[in-house]
Formats: C-alpha cells, structure tokens, sequence
C-alpha cells in the first residue's frame, strides 16, 4: 500500500551550523491523523515546513502519495496548510478569502460557490460569508483559515498549532471539531502541536520530537503506556509518569523494584513482567508508573507513604509523596474520602503497568511482555 507520506533520513541544518533536524525517518497511511509534538524550539515547524517545501532539506528525501517531492515547488506538492496566526487578508469578505486559491487556480465561478457553500456548512460559518476577518471572533477567524484550506481536496493536510490562539474553552471545542472533520473527510492530516492533550486526544499516531530527533513514533496508547524513554514518559501525560529511582532485587526468578522514601524507609514492589529479563540483583533503574495507577485498594501488595501536599480537583485527588533523591511521587486517588498533607497514606501501585528505565540511557528496558508481543 502507498503511504501517503514517507520521510527517510531527513535532516535539516541552518547556515551550515545548527543541526534543527536529526535523521527524521518517519511514514504515515491515508487517512491517518499524524501528530508532531514536543516542546517549544524541538523543530516541529521546521519540519512541517520541510513537508510543505516552505524550507529546504540538507539531506534525506520526503515523498507525498508515492511521488519524490523533495525537490518540488510548494505549490506543486499537493498540500493545504494552516497556519497558527490565520493569514486570512484583511480586506476581502470571508467568502473571498475562501475563494481567493481556487480564483488564482482558475476554478470555474460555479464550482467555486459550490465549494464555498460545502465548507461553510460544513464549518458552520454560512452566516459570516459576507464579514471582513476583523468582524470576526478568534475561532471563527481559525474556522475561515480552515475552511481556506478545505476547499482543496490535496493528498496532505499540514496544521501548524492551529488553535493555539484560542482560549481554552474554544481550543476544546475546536478539537473535537476538528477531529469530526477528520473522520468525516477521510483526509490525511499532519499536525502541530506541543499541546500533548492534544496530541492524545486528536492523533492516530503521534511522533514525539525533542532536540530535533524523534524520541518516539507510535499510536497515543503505545505513547502513553509504553513511553521508549523517560522524556517521552515525562513529556506525555498530564500530571506526567512518576520516575522514581529503584534498585533490583532478585529473589530466584522474581524480580522487584526497591526504591526509598524520603526518610531513608525501603519500599518493595513487584514486577512479574520483568521476570524473565537479564537484569541483576542490585541493578539500579528508574521506575516509571502513572498517577492514575496508585490504588487505595489495599488487598495485594501495599506501600505506605507520608502525603506532602494534597490537591483537590472535582472528583480527583493529587496526592503528592516525597522520594528518595528528591522525587516526587503523584497519585491520582478518584472518588476517595478527603486527604491531608502529614498524613500516612497505604495504596498499591498497578504492578503491571510498572515501566523501568536504563538510569544513564533513560530508554525503556524491554519488559518480557514486550518481547513476547514483538516475536508474535
Ligand atoms: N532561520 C533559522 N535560522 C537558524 N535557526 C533557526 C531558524 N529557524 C528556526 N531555527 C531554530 O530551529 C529550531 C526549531 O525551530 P522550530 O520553529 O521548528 O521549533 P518548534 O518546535 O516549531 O517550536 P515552537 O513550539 O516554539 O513553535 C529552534 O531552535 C530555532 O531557533
Ligand atoms: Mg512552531
């Protein structure tokens, strides 16, 4: 099957010093929704643009629908971009700055009202056609800017942060929308963010960039609970993984994690699904487990931790616990009685959602489970 994109080996350096993009290998089916995140200056434009021909590659190759479009015009490539700040000209009506491509192309006037028709329904803005974008709020601006780039039925659809002007109750709202206008178009879109509920909640598959190199590329349920490494684990998830700082114990065949309070105490926990793997008695590794993994449930195996700090939101709890080597352990506690900071807390963590990493690489050491999936 045709990946509708394939990039291989991209790189991309400016003034022949800054490296921004570092072997970028990365393909995508049709109709997939592919997301680029990471923080703020990790290269993501860069390589949306790289995508759209706005930048040039130093090295590697992009293709779009099977075709080599490296050395291509932009306009040549068969893509629609959006971009963050909406562009949209000033002066002309919405309805103009919707036509405005397809009257440079040439588009016949009847096909162009028909089109105009189609994506202002489809985007609910018919009732705007006739305002100049200063009459207009941010998301309806952000909804003409979309509707630009609909008009056009290309291979490839490239977003760059298009909501990040928004407030935050629009921004919820125009994801969703979004999202809807994905499922209902079957385009392909690529997509900007450093947002990583975002990322979460929109993508099919997620590239996670930090220092100009993918750390990880994968559906959001393999990002979310098998990060490749602890920035991928600290960078997803909302409040991120817990990284606690363990060492191995082995008792004939089972495996356990003992890592300190921070009054010196010993906490063991299990992890079966590591059982099986070549890590040694007094191996030291960083133990990875989420907030929403800590159970009050205290029929298996329990640790005890004093609460530093409690923070309540709605129906959750944060409950904060301080470590050994000044780390901090959050739990996610739903629907429990009210905690307080001092007080003893007795929970379970859910073994076999437990991730270790290598201390001095930071990657994810391969659980048995893992590998047992990837011979299959
Ligand atoms: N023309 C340029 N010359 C030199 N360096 C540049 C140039 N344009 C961008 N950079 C650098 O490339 C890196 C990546 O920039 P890029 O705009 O792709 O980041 P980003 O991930 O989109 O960040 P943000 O989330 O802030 O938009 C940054 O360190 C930036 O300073
Ligand atoms: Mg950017």
């Amino acid at each position: 099957m045709i990946k509708i994109l394939k990039i291989n080996a991209l790189e991309k350096t400016y003034d022949n010093t800054v490296q921004v993009l570092n072997d970028i290998n990365l393909d995508m089916e049709a109709g997939g929704f592919l997301i680029l995140v990471g923080p703020s200056g990790c290269g993501k434009s860069t390589l949306l643009n790289c995508i759209a021909g706005l930048e040039t590659t130093t090295s590697g190759s992009i293709e779009i629908a099977g075709r080599d479009v490296t050395q291509v015009e932009p306009k040549d490539r068969d893509i629609s971009m959006v971009f963050q700040s909406y562009a949209l000209y000033p002066t002309m009506t919405v309805r103009e700055n919707i036509a405005f491509g397809m009257r440079v192309r040439g588009v016949p006037k009847e096909e162009q009202r028909n089109k105009i028709q189609e994506v202002a329904s489809q985007l609910q803005i018919d009732h705007l056609l006739d305002r100049k974008p200063g009459q207009l709020s941010g998301g309806q601006r952000q909804r003409v800017a979309i509707g630009r780039a609909l008009v056009r039925h290309p291979s490839l659809y490239l977003f760059d942060e298009p909501l990040s002007n928004l407030d935050a109750k629009l921004r919820v709202e125009m994801r969703a929308e979004l999202k809807a206008l994905h499922e209902k178009t079957r385009a392909s879109f690529v997509y900007v963010t450093h947002d990583q509920v975002e990322a979460m909640t929109m993508g099919t598959q997620i590239a996670v960039l930090n220092g100009g190199s993918i750390q990880q590329y994968g559906t959001p349920d393999e990002i979310y609970h098998n990060p490749s490494n602890v920035f991928v684990a600290s960078f997803m998830g909302s409040p991120p993984m817990n990284i606690l700082k363990g060492k191995i114990e082995r008792n004939g065949q089972a495996l356990s994690v003992c890592f300190l309070s921070d009054d010196g105490i010993p906490h063991r926990v299990n992890v079966p699904h590591y059982d099986g793997t070549p890590l040694q008695h007094g191996t030291e590794v960083l133990l990875g487990i989420r907030p929403e993994y800590c159970y009050l449930d205290n029929s298996g195996e329990t640790i005890e931790l004093r609460a530093m700090q409690v923070e309540v939101t709605g129906v959750d709890q944060f409950v904060k616990f301080r470590c050994g080597d000044d780390r901090v352990l959050t739990a996610r506690f739903s629907d429990a009685s009210p905690m307080h900071a001092g007080a003893n807390v007795r929970f379970s963590l859910k073994t076999s959602e437990i991730r270790l990493f290598d201390p001095g690489t930071e990657k994810a050491i391969d659980s048995v489970a893992e590998k047992l999936v990837e011979r299959i």
